[in-house]
């Protein structure tokens, strides 16, 4: 690993603005880095949600969509996405990213796994007729805050919408926002449990944000690379908070309510952020009444759907 190069590429990240200056990726070298390390941090969380939408009933649906990761950087979100729906469900398989070198990337990784499927550069799909689903995989830091005109139209034509970011305050917010625009067009499957308006926008929940933790695979904690990584780059394994986002024109059962964050365990009970059409708002459940429940907060899953 080239950890200067990693630190350089993590700073820019961080910075306040990361994606409004020019393109930043320099060459090869440094989108195989940033492959092997943070996409593949990235590439847990997809797999999170993608386990999420197989529990809700999710399929790419009967009409052979197009995929298109949008802003695909080296592709990590449609190449974890088509390991759970694989490439033959799709009529083509398309990407897109402002940088020529990150294009480059991804293409030659998609057409790996595209076999017969057809993978093609540029955000036009070959058939508009065709349904779309679009990948968005930690582009919204990159965004002017109101999202670019070629952005909301691919969105406002997509079938559906598979939006994963960094689980921070600020893009958890700007996620809500999103959301928010959008909900009268689309159902949102994923994670609300409701299509009612956002429960964290009210007032008194200004602290709170929306956000779960993926977790890495357990190799992970075996392997010195990855120890190594953790160690020159600070950066804590075991913590992989996610904020994201699934629309789809298609209907989905209601729910009755879902965990956010992580409960915070005392003596005898548990408190947990519960949100539910009738809002977001914290709840005590005690070992005694609830012991399933408390085991199950215990093993930090991902999704976790509350009474
Ligand atoms: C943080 S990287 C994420 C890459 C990839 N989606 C992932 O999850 O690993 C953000 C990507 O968005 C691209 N990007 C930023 N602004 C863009 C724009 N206006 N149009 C297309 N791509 C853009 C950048 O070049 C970069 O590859």
């Amino acid at each position: 690993m080239n950890f200067g190069l990693l630190r350089k590429l993590r700073e820019h990240f961080l910075s306040e603005t990361p994606g409004l200056r020019a393109d930043y990726w320099e060459n090869a070298e440094q989108l195989k880095e940033y492959d092997q390390t943070f996409a593949a941090r990235i590439s847990w969380k997809w797999d999170a949600v993608l386990r999420e939408l197989k529990e809700l009933g999710w399929t790419p649906g009967p009409g052979k969509p197009a995929v298109l990761d949008w802003g695909c950087g080296t592709g990590i979100a449609s190449r974890h996405f088509l390991r759970d729906f694989p490439a033959p469900l799709f009529s083509e398989l398309r990407f897109w990213d402002r940088s020529r070198l990150a294009r480059e990337f991804t293409k030659n990784q998609l057409t790996n796994l595209g076999g017969s499927t057809p993978v093609h550069e540029g955000a036009e799909r070959s058939d508009p007729s065709l349904p779309l689903i679009l990948l968005l995989s930690h582009v919204l830091g990159e965004l002017e805050h109101r999202l670019g005109e070629e952005l909301m139209s691919l969105v406002s034509q997509a079938q559906t919408v598979i939006w994963v970011e960094p689980g921070t305050p600020a893009l958890s917010r700007r996620l809500i926002e999103v959301r928010e625009n959008l909900r009268g067009l689309f159902q949102v499957w994923a994670p609300c449990p409701h299509q009612a308006r956002c429960g964290l926008l009210a007032l008194e929940n200004d602290r709170h944000w929306c956000h779960h933790f993926a977790e890495p695979p357990s190799e992970v904690f075996q392997s010195a690379d990855w120890t190594k990584f953790s160690r020159e780059m600070e950066i804590d394994l075991r913590s992989l908070p996610v904020s994201y986002l699934v629309l789809d024109r298609r209907p989905l059962a209601p729910r009755a309510a879902r965990l956010i964050g992580r409960p915070r365990s005392y003596k005898g009970y548990a408190l947990a952020l519960r949100c539910a059409e009738s809002g977001v708002h914290e709840e005590k459940y005690g070992k005694a009444e609830q012991p399933e429940l408390i085991k199950t907060f215990k093993r930090n899953r991902f999704h976790i759907d509350l009474p």
